[in-house]
């Protein structure tokens, strides 16, 4: 279990918890919180599931394999240190804390 905080691009904050074995996409969908689309339903297909992690957390989570390399080319605005596909972030408890802000829109 992790506490995530999710960011608004208007820079409301919610902050959830989200079991061990979820993703971080699937954190913010199914407590309905805007600013992750996540159209190909978790697959790495659509990048609009992206979010800038805290610069904090850079370090700290696991690295970004190809395909996510690849999808985050197509995301609105990329950052290459702190973008990320919320897909593919796997909750474990190391995710403790976990902040991540949304980009203005989603593409
Ligand atoms: S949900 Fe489509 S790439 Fe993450």
């Amino acid at each position: 279990m992790a506490k995530i905080t999710y960011v608004e691009h208007g820079g409301k904050e919610h902050v959830v918890e989200v079991a061990n074995g979820m993703t971080v996409m699937e954190g913010a969908r199914d407590n309905n919180i805007p600013g992750i689309e996540a159209d190909c339903g978790g697959a790495c297909a659509c990048s609009t599931c992206h979010v800038y992690v805290d610069a904090a957390w850079i370090e700290k989570l696991p690295a970004k394999d190809d395909m996510e390399e690849d999808m985050l080319d197509f995301a609105y605005e990329p950052d290459t240190e702190r973008s990320r596909l919320t897909c593919q972030l796997k909750v474990t408890d190391a995710l403790d804390g976990l902040r991540v802000q949304m980009p203005e829109k989603q593409i």
